[in-house]
C-alpha cells in the first residue's frame, strides 16, 4: 500500500557497500520517467552515477549535506531544461521524489541532496561544479542528486502525533482541522 510506504519513508544517508542491481536502477529510472510534468513537457534529464571516484567528487558539490554521497553506491542526478518548462523546478522536484519513493518501495534507502541554490565554495555554485564534472550542457539546470543504496541505518517512522496537524486548516485559514 502506498500509504504504508509513505509512513515508513525516511531519508537514509548510510549505505551498505552492496551495489544496486541493474533491474532496480531501471525501475528507479522508470519511476522518474513516469513522473507528471507541467503540460507533459518532461523537461528532465537523469544521470546515473555509480563510479565511486565520481561519487566521491559529487560528495564535494557543497560544503554541507552531501558528504555521505562518497559512501553511496549510486546517485541519480536530476537536471532539467528551463527552455522546455517554465516550471522546471517543480517538474524536476516531482521526478526526484518519485525516485526517492520508488527506492523505498524496493527496500532501498535514499536521500535528496539539494544542488540548485547551493554553493560549492565562495565562488562556484554547486550547479556549476556538478555540471562541469558530468559534462552537463550549458542551459540545463541541476536540481538535485538522489543518493541511493541498501540502507545501513534504521530510522523509525515519524510518529503520527509528531505530524503538524496545526498547519492544516478547514475551510479557511486559521480554522482548525
Ligand atoms: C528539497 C529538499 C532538499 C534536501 N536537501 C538535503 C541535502 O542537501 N542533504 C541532506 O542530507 N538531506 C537533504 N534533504 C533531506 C531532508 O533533510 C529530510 O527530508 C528531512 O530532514 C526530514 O527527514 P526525513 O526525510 O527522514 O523525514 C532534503 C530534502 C528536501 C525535500
Amino acid at each position: 500500500m502506498f500509504i504504508s510506504l509513505i509512513q515508513k519513508r525516511r531519508s537514509i544517508r548510510k549505505f551498505e557497500t552492496k551495489e544496486v542491481e541493474a533491474e532496480k536502477i531501471d525501475r528507479l529510472i522508470e519511476a522518474a520517467l513516469r513522473a507528471p510534468s507541467s503540460m507533459g513537457s518532461k523537461p528532465w534529464e537523469f544521470i546515473i552515477v555509480s563510479d565511486r571516484e565520481v561519487l566521491a567528487k559529487l560528495s564535494m558539490a557543497k560544503q554541507h549535506g552531501a558528504s555521505f554521497l562518497k559512501n553511496a553506491p549510486l546517485a541519480i542526478v536530476v537536471c532539467a531544461d528551463p527552455d522546455k518548462s517554465q516550471v522546471w523546478i517543480e517538474d524536476a522536484s516531482i521526478a526526484s521524489i518519485f525516485i526517492h519513493l520508488a527506492a523505498e518501495s524496493m527496500g532501498l534507502g535514499s536521500c535528496w541532496i539539494q544542488i540548485r541554490k547551493r554553493m560549492h565554495d565562495n565562488t562556484t555554485t554547486s550547479e556549476a561544479y556538478v555540471s562541469q564534472l558530468l559534462n552537463i550542457p550549458e542551459g540545463k539546470r541541476v536540481e538535485s542528486i538522489i543518493a541511493v543504496g541498501y540502507p545501513d541505518e534504521g530510522k523509525p517512522p515519524h510518529k503520527k502525533e509528531s505530524l503538524q496537524y496545526e498547519k492544516v486548516h478547514l475551510g479557511s485559514f486559521g480554522k482548525p482541522y
